[in-house]
């Protein structure tokens, strides 16, 4: 790995105090010899590709060439040094100065400490020593103003008056180290924590051989320090030894010499990805305070290492788990082969995918799109299209009967039939054409039915609502209501369909065929977005080429991932997974009931759960649920949605309920 050093040309080098015992005024040093050994360090540096930064050096600050002593760098953020030395305490200033101008967030220190002299950051931890400069309160103002441990060492030996004396880390996780200068108890600390460390003998430390630089790969090292070096060649480190005697003289090696900068975009920890996100990101999300690295089957892990249960699915568009292997082969051979084309030409993902998800929906046509706000859209034209050309309609008069409290995306014309506020408020002009009636009544789409309706668009439960199951009979009702008026039935099942409810769609509870199917989530498995409408050529077959279109739609990638899904729905497995794991989940949560627990609905592995509203919030509770372990998200002030992996095991589903009833009962 490629690091960043600071480094100081010892312009001004001499040895004319003494403040640590290699140090001798009377025989002084030659600043000669010393620029010319220093020049090697950098060179050296500079020949495994590392970048070194130089710092002016300042007259009669003697060893300011010591630039580790400077500061400490990690994770962008300076934390500046306050010498114990009088004669040394000027540097601490000019340090922090050339960070501040170069933009780093920096902190002046109130407790005494020498920068990387005495602090030497870890994957994990920043090892910190004291005993001869850095003081043990500056341990604790590192570890507050970094937000890392930092793990105290006691240095008892005058000669290694520095940790950086004493110790090197060989990489993120080990260290090298001479026993004979630590503390017992330290050394108790340090052997549980690096059983498999390289112990220097006396010999190696005398020459200031731990005062070495590792990248993980190359070791630069003092020349004299032979059996160490020999050491770690056996372990498969590259040693570059160097010659830095002259610079000896003052109690320094290459160590000493280097101090590095650990940029910001190394940002490993939860907090640091939260504050740039939340700094550089629209604010349109109010996530959860979790950063996700990875995850498999119904189990995520954050950046940490810490693991949670995923009871959000991507809103059903994890359906089959996170990394789902066949998902997952389908894409990794599809993206080797062709990924895109345009729908220009034709491809041969493309066939498949169509007859494929028409025999699954039981449907001529397939229109393929990307997200399922655009497929939504196309559900529109082509009903509206459809009115004009095939029922009639006057010219501009078509409208569409949709739901209260309906979700079907983020498209000013989606928003526009939106009855939720934040979805809607000041995105006008609105588009006109749609009729808004109560979801769940049959008699409120009767009476808004005139010579101009083309279509009802609906879900068939209502997801971003609360996971609203309309009243039973509701959709055949519908579907015969639109039958008998001669208009389309347009089920949106971007997020009940592909296996949430127990069913391949929704509808199927009812034995409901809409004339449109809206698809999406889980049709691109998780990886990519993949969205189609399903319809019968006598409604699809009016969008003519030119009239509607997608540079992405049906591309290679997205049909060679919808292949994967539509092959996993038709064994069934999926959908009878729901359905057996939906009971188990809704007997437990009605259990729940009357103990801070009001309400449950939903089908299959998909719940919303409205909490007591006197006792805890919707997103308070869901910050409990995150604190034991279980990801859901919370909707409309008080409810809790519900909707983990299909894959997910009983035990996992079970342990998650546990959770959410000891989540709540933490408000009682
Ligand atoms: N003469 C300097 C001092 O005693 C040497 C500093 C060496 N730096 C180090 N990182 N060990 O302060």
């Amino acid at each position: 790995m490629p690091k960043h050093y600071l480094m100081c040309r010892p312009d001004f080098f001499t040895v004319e105090y003494a403040i640590n015992p290699w140090m001798d005024p009377e025989a002084g040093a030659d600043r000669d010899v010393a620029v010319r050994q220093w020049e090697g360090l950098k060179a050296a540096y500079e020949a495994l590709g590392h970048t070194v930064s130089l710092i002016d050096p300042i007259e009669g600050l003697p060893d300011m060439v010591f630039a580790a002593n400077g500061a400490l760098v990690a994770g962008g953020r300076v934390y500046g040094a306050r010498f114990a030395f009088p004669e040394r305490a000027a540097e601490g200033p000019a340090y922090l100065n050339w960070f501040a101008e170069r933009g780093f967030p920096t902190h002046e220190a109130v407790h005494v400490n020498e920068g990387e002299g005495d602090f030497l950051a870890m994957d994990e931890v920043i090892l910190a020593g004291t005993g001869f400069r850095t003081s043990r309160e500056a341990h604790g103002e590192a570890q507050e103003f970094l937000g890392r441990p930092v793990v105290s060492l006691t240095l008892v030996d005058p000669r290694f008056y520095h940790l950086d004396t004493a110790l090197f880390p060989l990489h993120g996780r080990n260290i090298a180290y001479y026993p004979g200068a630590f503390s017992e108890g330290s050394l108790r600390v340090l052997r549980r924590m690096f059983p498999d460390a390289v112990i220097a003998g006396a010999d190696d430390a005398e020459v200031l051989g731990l005062n070495a630089v590792s990248d993980g790969e190359h070791i630069v090292i003092n020349s004299e320090a032979h059996d160490l070096q020999l050491d770690l060649k056996r372990r498969g480190y590259e040693v570059i030894p160097v010659e830095l005697s002259e610079l000896r003289k003052a109690g320094g090696g290459p160590k000493c010499c280097t101090l590095e900068i650990r940029g910001k975009t190394d940002m490993t920890t939860s907090a640091e990805h939260i504050d740039v996100s939340e700094r550089r990101s629209a604010h349109n999300y109010h996530p959860l305070p979790i950063v996700i690295h990875e995850a498999h089957g119904a189990w995520v892990t954050d950046v940490e290492g810490k693991r949670y249960l995923d009871f959000l699915s991507g809103y059903s568009s994890l359906n089959f788990g996170h990394g789902n292997p066949k998902i997952l082969q389908a894409a990794h051979e599809q993206l080797d082969n062709l990924t895109l084309t345009s729908r220009a030409f034709y491809h041969d993902q493309f066939a498949a995918f169509c007859a494929g998800l028409g025999d699954l929906t039981g449907k001529d046509m397939i229109l393929p799109m990307n997200t399922g706000a655009e497929a939504v859209e196309t559900a529109i034209k082509v009903a509206r299209k459809w009115g004009y050309q095939v029922k009639g309609v006057a010219p501009e008069q078509a409208n569409i009967i949709v739901m209260e409290d309906n979700f079907h995306g983020r498209t000013t014309t989606i928003i526009s039939f939106s009855t939720d506020p934040d979805a809607h408020d000041d995105f006008g002009p609105y588009t006109p054409g749609f009729t808004v009636v109560k979801y769940g009544s049959v008699e409120a789409i009767r009476d808004a039915i005139d010579a101009n309706t083309v279509a009802v668009l609906l879900e068939p439960i209502q997801g971003e609502a609360g996971v609203l199951v309309p009243p039973d009979g509701y959709l055949r009702q519908v579907r015969e209501l639109c039958t008998s008026q001669g208009i389309l039935m347009i089920a949106d099942e971007i997020q009940s369909g592909l296996g949430r409810t127990g069913k391949t769609f929704a509808c199927d509870h009812e034995g409901v065929v809409p004339d449109m199917y809206i698809l999406g989530k889980a049709l691109g498995g998780g990886v990519v977005p993949v969205s189609a409408i399903a319809a019968d050529e006598d409604v699809l077959g009016v969008i003519k080429p030119g009239q509607h279109g997608s540079t992405f739609g049906g591309n290679p990638l997205a049909c060679a991932v919808g292949n994967a899904v539509i092959e996993i729905l038709n064994t069934g497995e999926f959908q009878e997974r729901a359905a057996q794991l939906g009971e188990v989940l809704h007997a437990r949560l009605r259990e729940m009931i009357g103990h801070g627990v009001v309400t449950v609905r939903g089908r299959g592995l998909w719940a919303g759960v409205d909490i007591d509203p006197s006792l805890a919030t919707g997103r308070e509770v869901s910050k409990a649920l995150m604190a034991r372990g279980v990801l859901a998200k919370d909707t409309h002030g008080s409810t809790i949605r519900l909707a983990p992996p299909i894959v997910i095991s009983q035990e996992d589903l079970l342990w998650a309920v546990d959770q959410l009833a000891d989540a709540i009962a933490s408000f009682r």
